[in-house]
Parts: C-alpha cells; sequence; structure tokens
C-alpha cells in the first residue's frame, strides 16, 4: 500500500501518543513490524518559538521505518511554517491532529476542536500540503459528539484539500477514550473518500485487527492502547492477516523481559539515564502486566531510578516467573 509516494509494508500501525510514543518506542515497535509510525504530538506554536525540546521531540534519526511526525495547532499558516522547519529532519511524512480531546489542546481551538470547523480543517491540509513535498495525513475523531458526527464530511474535505490518507478514530471528542469506538464510521469514511482510510479504536491484537479491517472496509488499522508493553502486538496482526490465519503465541518471559530491557536501555541511551528510568516507570508497568507477581513488581517498577535498579527488577521477575516456564 502507498500513502502518497510512500510505500507502507504491513496493515497495522502504532497510534501516537503523547508521552508515550518516543523515538525509543516507535523503535521497538518497528522491529515486531509496525508498519509506520507516528511521534507525539508537536506544537506547531512551539516550533514558531523554537523550542529545543520540541524539536528534540521530533527527532526521527532512530528510527527504523517510515515514522509520520504529528503536529498540532489551530493556526494553518503556523502549522505550514512549522511543518516546512521539521520537514528537514526527514520525516517520511506529516500528520495533522484533529482529534485530541484535552483541554489544554481542545480548548485553544486544536486538536478534536477543528472537528467544529471542517472549513479550516481543509485550510489546514492545503496549507501544509503546499508547504512540505512529502505525504501528509489527517487523525480525525468521529465528531465533536454524538450530536455532531462529522467524520465524513471533514474527511471528504481535507481529501479535496490534499491529504494523502485520513485516520479516524471512531469516539467523539465527548467520549474522550471511554466506552466502545463505534467502527461504522470508519466504515462511512472508507466508502466516502479514495484515500487510504486507517481504522483507529479497540484494536488490541490480530482478531480485532481482521475485524475491523473486515467490518469497514479500511485499508490499515493503528493501534494505540493496544500496543503498551506489547509491541509483539504487530507481529501477532501480520501474522494473522496472512492466508492462512497463522496464531503466534504471546512471547515467554525470556523475550518479555529482553525486550523491555532493550527498549528502556534505548531511552537511557537517547535521553539519559536519569530521565528516561522516570519515564521508563509507566512502560516496565506495562510489560509486567499479568506477570507472577506482578502487583509487587509494578510497585517496583513505579520506583525506578537507574538502570541498575531496572536490572534488578529484571532479575526478580525472572527468578519468579522462569519456573512457571519450564513446567
Ligand atoms: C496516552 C495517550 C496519548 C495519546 N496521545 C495522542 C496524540 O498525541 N495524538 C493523537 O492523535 N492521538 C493521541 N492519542 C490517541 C491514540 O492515538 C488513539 O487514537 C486512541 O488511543 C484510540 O486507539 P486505541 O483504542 O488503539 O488506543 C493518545 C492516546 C493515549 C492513550
Amino acid at each position: 500500500m502507498k500513502i502518497g509516494t510512500i510505500e507502507i509494508t504491513g496493515r497495522a500501525a502504532l497510534a501516537p501518543m503523547a508521552g508515550v510514543t518516543d523515538a525509543a518506542t516507535r523503535r521497538v515497535c518497528q522491529r515486531f513490524g509496525a508498519a509506520y509510525t507516528v511521534t507525539e504530538m508537536i506544537s506547531a506554536r512551539a516550533m514558531e518559538f523554537g523550542d529545543k525540546k520540541t524539536l528534540a521531540l521530533a527527532s526521527v534519526e532512530h528510527d527504523l521505518g517510515p515514522v509520520f511526525i504529528q503536529i498540532f495547532g489551530d493556526d494553518a499558516a503556523c502549522m505550514a511554517l512549522a511543518a516546512r522547519k521539521l520537514e528537514e529532519l526527514g520525516p517520511a511524512g506529516f500528520d495533522l491532529n484533529m482529534g485530541c480531546p484535552v483541554p489544554k489542546v481542545a480548548g485553544n481551538g486544536a486538536g478534536s476542536a477543528l472537528m467544529k470547523e471542517p472549513e479550516k480543517c481543509a485550510q489546514i491540509v492545503r496549507a501544509v500540503k503546499e508547504a512540505v513535498s512529502v505525504p501528509v495525513t489527517v487523525k480525525m475523531r468521529a465528531g465533536w459528539d454524538s450530536s455532531h458526527k462529522n467524520a465524513v464530511e471533514v474527511a471528504k474535505l481535507c481529501e479535496q484539500a490534499g491529504a494523502d490518507a485520513i485516520c479516524v478514530h471512531g469516539r467523539t471528542r465527548e467520549e474522550m477514550y471511554r466506552g466502545h469506538a463505534d467502527w461504522d464510521i470508519i466504515r462511512q469514511v472508507k466508502e466516502a473518500v479514495k484515500v487510504p482510510v486507517i481504522g483507529n479504536g479497540d484494536v488490541v491484537g490480530a482478531q480485532s485487527a481482521r475485524n475491523m479491517l473486515m467490518e469497514t472496509g479500511c485499508d490499515m488499522v493503528m493501534v494505540g492502547r493496544g500496543a503498551l508493553g506489547n509491541p509483539w502486538v504487530f507481529r501477532e496482526i501480520n501474522a494473522y492477516l496472512t492466508d492462512s490465519c497463522t496464531i503466534i503465541p504471546p512471547p515467554g518471559i525470556n523475550e518479555r523481559l529482553v525486550t523491555m530491557r532493550r527498549h528502556l536501555g534505548r531511552m537511557a541511551e537517547l535521553k539519559g539515564e536519569s530521565r528516561a528510568m522516570r519515564e521508563a516507570r509507566k512502560h516496565a508497568g506495562w510489560y509486567l502486566h499479568g506477570l507472577r507477581g506482578a502487583a509487587e513488581f509494578r510497585r517496583r517498577a513505579g520506583q525506578l531510578c537507574t538502570l541498575d535498579d531496572l536490572d534488578k527488577l529484571i532479575a526478580d521477575v525472572y527468578q519468579a516467573n522462569c519456573e512457571e516456564e519450564s513446567l
């Protein structure tokens, strides 16, 4: 499949998640077969002021596969300028955030608030497309609330304005992350536009990926929460989507811990040990979910300060779980 000029291999992408999908996390998901990944959201306004931290968030030099930089903002000219600057970093493309529900973003007219202004969505797409030479995608919600589910209208306008693909998260802003995503709105968008449609919301494994593809006709799925501490989800989906519907068993304790160590070790290389270990606490908690002794180990994960703490934790988790595996 292609998004604009970019060749995409595989049918499951990693969703952008602020505070989660940094370079190390994208990389581990790419290793296990994520078709493409998206950075954490980058503020177009902060780029205007040359904020160094924002620029660091957008770095894509350690990625192993196509990565889109996601930008958010409420002003077409400002977003175009940000995209033009960020293009120098070498992303596969840009993703425009029209779905973020948090008040800090939507309260300023950006993210999901853009769904209330379909013409403005189109203006933003047009401006960014004119500013850069790489593909531009849009990630939107079903709409603002249950009485304004206008994803079809917004998707059509964005397509006319030049969007190369549309990703739809089947929840409204009002729903935040609650309840079930409405996959029917994804089907409706797919029927309304010609560019690739990426379905998002509640895909957590091989079976749900297949169900979404079949029920909505979308071209690809995008996985967010289902990939937390579970980068193997991409390997499972890819294997299942072959003709023979291969089911890959979940990883054993060795693979789980070795992957977690590599992932969090890479975070330390990229961000420095102290900051990385603070940020690694939540990732370690996700990786340890469901293991024997998880409650106590997750409590310890919440206190990680050094790589040494991490290695001791891994040794103890292994000790407590390896016997079970050898039975
Ligand atoms: C912690 C977290 C951070 C998120 N940050 C972003 C973001 O920066 N940009 C964005 O478009 N969506 C963001 N999302 C939404 C996800 O990309 C995705 O649309 C949503 O989680 C639904 O997919 P899922 O059911 O597979 O998790 C975030 C979600 C979570 C849980």
